[in-house]
């Protein structure tokens, strides 16, 4: 990559303009009959061409060559990376995961992809899959693209350098980076290793949330997403590009390298995002508020209100609501949740270990009408706490995946030795309290 330092462009879904060469992108026109330098124009649209104008994504790319020059694809196995969340049957009980082990052979972040849970599909362009990824080695030489979805890559150890055909963008843990379908990357790993968590998005793209009544400001704010300036490489040699389409992957071979975008301008483009901005909203009287205050990202679905997808995080913030009971109130929802845990201890349950507890790098997964909340431990420290004073909760970052349809785990989650099959028990030592009158 021609970059000594990452720069970025901010702005949510902005209307970027970036040039790796000066003077390479066109002015006043898309697609000039010649494009300086010798370059070939493609449009890249993330949208149907005729969506509304406020939600209607596309790029375009200017690069040394187009991305139809490549050989047929092949059907490329892969043993743990699906999109089949009906091969086992989803069950009302609570669950949860100890954390994802780092690959005991080499594995970069492609092989080392691992399929969770999901529902819907890309034929039908709804719902998620849920991965984890767990990596040792550099794609070197390796791309990777998604049809079937957008990335939503979530760190949990490691950092994560991503060289995108728009160009470089750099993650740790506590930040997000969401890869748009379609574009082509690689992973490198700065620290070596790395591990996290992935949603991979069917349904329409994620948009930061209406905020209504709280007002222009709060939340995620549009001006800390950024996005990469244009890199690009001019090389000949042997390259493998891999897609996923409709939940395979297959492979080419390239005599080029795929990332040659000299310029680009337009609103579809990856972006990174730091957790640790988030301006986090809530109760300053009594009552903790419904958690969709919590939402970073969304993905609507046809039904207003309704999100395919909701990306929430519970990160460091004060609790100060007097004669309420502060952490996440028992619950049973008509959406289901997916959790994972960054940073640090999550709130409503005792920290535990990687066996019996939720610990970082684990997961755990409430599905629709399956109640829940914190533990008996954790009641009993919140019922009997002063709400007269302040809390602070400081040091962690936890996060959800919520979703309208039932979250299905695969087989592989439900037969892993990091299920924990004694979770049920951090709610059977809730005591009775109640004293008939
Ligand atoms: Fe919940």
């Amino acid at each position: 990559m021609n970059t000594t330092s990452l720069k970025y462009q901010t702005g949510f879904g902005n209307e970027f303009a970036t040039e790796a060469v000066p003077g390479a992108l066109p002015e006043g026109r898309n697609s000039p009959q010649r494009v300086a330098h010798g370059l070939y124009a493609e449009q890249l649209s993330g949208t149907a061409f005729t969506a509304p104008r406020h939600v209607n994504r596309r790029s375009w790319l200017y690069r040394i060559r187009p991305a139809a020059m490549h050989p047929p694809f092949e059907p490329l196995a892969h043993a743990t990376l699906h999109n089949r969340f009906d091969e086992a049957p989803a069950s009302p009980n609570q669950l949860r995961w100890g954390p994802h082990p780092m690959p005991e052979g080499e594995a970069d972040f492609v092989d080392g992809l691992f399929t969770m849970a999901g529902n819907g599909g890309p034929a039908a362009q709804n719902g998620i899959g849920i991965h984890l990824y767990a990596a040792n080695r550099d794609m070197h030489h390796r791309f990777f693209y998604d049809a079937d979805g957008e990335l939503m890559i979530v760190p949990q150890a490691g950092r994560l350098r991503i060289a995108t055909e728009m160009g470089v963008l750099e993650v740790e843990p506590q930040q997000i980076a969401v890869i748009p379908r379609g574009v082509r990357f690689a992973v490198t790993l700065p620290d070596g290793s790395a591990r996290g968590y992935v949603c991979e998005n069917f349904g329409a793209m994620l948009r930061l949330p209406e905020l209504g009544p709280i007002g222009s400001n709060g939340l995620a704010n549009a001006r800390d997403f950024e996005t990469p300036v244009a890199a690009y490489v001019d090389e000949e040699g042997a390259f493998e590009l891999v897609a996923k389409f409709q939940g395979q992957l297959w492979r080419t071979a390239l005599g080029h390298h795929p990332l040659d975008v000299v310029t680009w301008h337009g609103n579809y483009a990856p972006y990174r995002y730091d957790l640790r901005r988030f301006n986090t909203i809530g109760s300053i009287s009594y009552d903790h508020p419904d958690p969709s205050i919590f939402t970073v990202l969304t993905s609507p679905s046809d039904t207003p209100g309704t999100a395919n997808m909701d990306f929430a995080i519970f990160p460091p913030r004060w609790l100060v609501a007097e004669d309420t009971f502060r952490p996440p109130w028992y619950h049973r929802n008509v959406a289901s949740e997916y959790m994972g845990l960054v940073h640090g201890e999550y709130d409503a349950k005792e920290a535990g270990d990687e066996n019996d507890g939720f610990v970082p790098g684990g997961s755990s997964l409430h599905n629709c009408m399956s109640g829940h909340g914190p533990d008996a431990a954790s009641f009993e420290k919140a019922s009997a706490g002063d709400t007269s004073k302040p809390q602070h909760i400081v040091d962690t970052m936890a996060f959800m995946f919520e979703t309208r349809a039932v979250i299905h785990p695969t087989r592989q989650a439900l037969q892993s030795p990091r299920l924990q099959s004694g979770y049920y028990r951090c709610w059977q030592d809730l005591k009775k309290h109640f004293k008939a009158p």
